[in-house]
């Protein structure tokens, strides 16, 4: 499946300034949470809403609403989790579940230690969170646990993505369509998204 990118000037100009290296955690962190926010806008761009009346205060009318409970977001621990404040604020019912995987610093693969889902996660619409998508390689090992998990409806937001992962991605997870705010160049020798913005969880977190 071809990503989906959030190709915008604003949007452009909140990435050049989660790229500077001289931005703080706090600036960084709430532009985080901002173009996540506008992810799941795109996210739920088509979703299926449910007629119900209401009344204005000037009449009854017929509305369409989104059945808030059947999402199921899911950050990739750490840096994911920066990205839920922002999801959260525009659909504040949804349920959370939680993926803890870190990459070995030296084989770049994803070690798992955390595993923690809503019930009924295969009647429910998965939207995973992680702003970095370098080799794809956490971001296809947390969708295979989803998928074992019975997942059907996946979906994945990324803030930024490298060509090599969204390949990796949409290789082996073909049905999982990919929302990211931006595609950069590569990746350098360690694995890291160039020109990218460095350590995404250290730098939400203030942890370097
Ligand atoms: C970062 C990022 C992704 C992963 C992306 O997490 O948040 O989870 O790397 O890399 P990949 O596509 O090559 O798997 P990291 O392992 O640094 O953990 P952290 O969020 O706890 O800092
Ligand atoms: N993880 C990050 O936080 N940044 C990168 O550039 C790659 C993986």
């Amino acid at each position: 499946m071809e990503p989906i990118v959030l190709s915008n000037s604003l949007i452009k100009h909140k990435l050049a300034i989660l790229r500077d290296k001289r931005t703080g955690t706090k600036e960084f962190r709430e532009i985080i949470g901002e173009i996540a926010s506008l992810l799941c806008y795109k996210a739920l761009e088509n979703a299926e809403l449910q007629k119900t009346e209401i009344e204005t205060p000037i009449c009854k009318t017929e509305v369409e609403k989104l059945d808030e409970n059947k999402y199921v977001f899911v950050p990739i621990l750490r840096a994911g989790t920066g990205m839920l404040d922002g999801l959260i604020k525009v659909i504040p019912n949804a349920k959370i579940g939680h993926i803890g995987l870190y990459r070995n610093e030296k084989t770049l693969k994803p070690v798992k230690y955390y595993y923690k889902m809503p019930s009924n996660i295969q009647d429910r619409e998965v939207i995973v969170l992680d702003p970095m998508l370098a080799t794809g390689g956490s971001a296809i090992d947390a969708i295979s646990m989803l998928k074992e998990d019975g997942a059907k409806k996946i979906k994945f937001l990324s803030i930024i993505s490298a060509p090599e992962g969204i390949k990796k991605l949409s290789e082996v997870h073909p049905d999982v369509q990919l929302y990211t705010a931006c595609i950069d160049k590569s990746l350098n020798d360690v694995g890291y998204i160039v020109p990218g913005l460095g350590d995404a969880g250290d730098r939400i977190f203030g942890t370097k």
